[in-house]
């Protein structure tokens, strides 16, 4: 059975590009593939945070995850510090990758520009973490959405690296991205991708945030004085973005959506009922699951026992393979 593993970061709100891009379609994963999905702790300290703030976001989003649709008794779901393992492998694939290929990573150039007072070293290895989160898993498919695609491919290098110096250990991983979603842009500057980090949230939609507001959101997205509803992500970002939206709600490919529209306000209008009617009923489950954080953390720790038996003897054979002295 093919294995896939994805993880989330517990910073910010979850965003329609979060939801688009990569969780709807663990979602669809979790009944076809053996789906490992992973709350990635230890990868949100690579900014400060304040005492007990991480904690709190990751409750926060493993009951947003599960509002989304991901079953943890179909798939498993868990976070990463509980697996010790994830952070011994992230050190050891921390020297199988070079500086040069960390420094390349844009991820790494776009967030340590934005951090003014203290870049922190994490932030620099963290795409070796995130390798390690992978490969502890043999996987074979990584459904992200497009930003993260550059990590898989450092992934896959490392892994061929780490091979051919000490021997067949890993799996080779590839990113998978969906058709339509893979980059959900920011309705205020369709140039840039949605992101939890965005200046103002005007063009940022919350999966919890009230659905007047995320309508208003979409029927107040910038798009351009033409009028001509057309995909051409590079000419039109706006309208693009708005068509990319539809299609990823309806299953539509966006291309051929565009023939369906004369003018924006109709293309604003489907956009932002598909949206809401996508958005109403996780919110009603969110809602749910807020009064009774016991069991998702039950949850949460039956997801770990799963995890850690897959990702132990990963990590087992990988110091078998570099050769370290045997524990007595
Ligand atoms: P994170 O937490 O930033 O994002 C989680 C997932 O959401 C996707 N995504 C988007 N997709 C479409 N449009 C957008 N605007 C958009 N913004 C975010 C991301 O591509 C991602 O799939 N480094 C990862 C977390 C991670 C991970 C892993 C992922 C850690 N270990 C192992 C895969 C495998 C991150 O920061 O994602």
């Amino acid at each position: 059975m093919t294995r896939v593993f994805s993880g989330i970061q517990p910073t910010g709100d979850l965003h329609l590009g979060n939801l688009l891009g990569a969780v709807r379609n663990w979602v669809t994963d979790q009944h076809h593939n053996d789906s490992v999905f992973c709350i990635v702790d230890l990868h949100a300290l690579t900014v400060p945070k304040s005492p007990g703030e991480v904690g709190a976001k990751t409750l926060e989003l493993a009951q947003t995850l599960i509002a989304c649709g991901l079953d943890p008794e179909l798939c498993t779901l868990f976070v990463q510090s509980h697996v010790h393992q994830h952070a011994e492998l992230g050190w050891i694939l921390q020297c199988n990758a070079s500086f040069g290929e960390l420094n390349r990573m844009t991820q790494w150039k776009d967030k340590s520009g934005r951090q003014k007072e203290f870049v922190s070293a994490g932030l620099f290895t963290y795409p070796a973490l995130q390798a390690a989160d992978i490969l502890l898993y043999d996987t074979d498919q990584v459904p992200v959405g497009e930003d993260q695609v550059q990590h898989i491919e450092l992934t896959r290098d490392v892994a061929e690296r780490f091979n051919s110096r000490y021997g067949e250990t890993f799996v080779l991983p590839r990113a998978v991205v969906p058709t339509a979603g893979a980059r959900v842009m920011d309705l205020q500057i369709p140039t840039d991708k949605m992101s939890k980090s965005a200046e103002s949230d005007a063009g940022t939609i919350l999966l919890g945030e009230e659905l007047s507001r995320t309508a208003k959101k979409i029927k107040r997205a910038v798009t351009d004085s033409d009028n001509e509803v057309r995909w051409d992500p590079t000419g039109k970002p706006g309208v693009s973005n708005l068509l990319g939206i539809l299609g990823a709600c309806t299953g539509r490919d966006p291309e051929s959506l565009a023939d369906d529209y004369q003018q924006y306000g109709p293309l604003k209008s489907d956009t932002a009922d598909a949206v809401v009617s996508m958005l109403e009923p996780i919110q009603a489950r969110l809602e749910e699951l807020r009064s009774d954080p016991g069991e998702t953390n039950r949850l949460l720790a039956q997801g770990a026992d799963k995890a850690r038996s897959v990702a132990a003897p990963v990590l087992e054979r990988t110091l078998t393979s570099i050769g370290l002295q045997p524990r007595a």
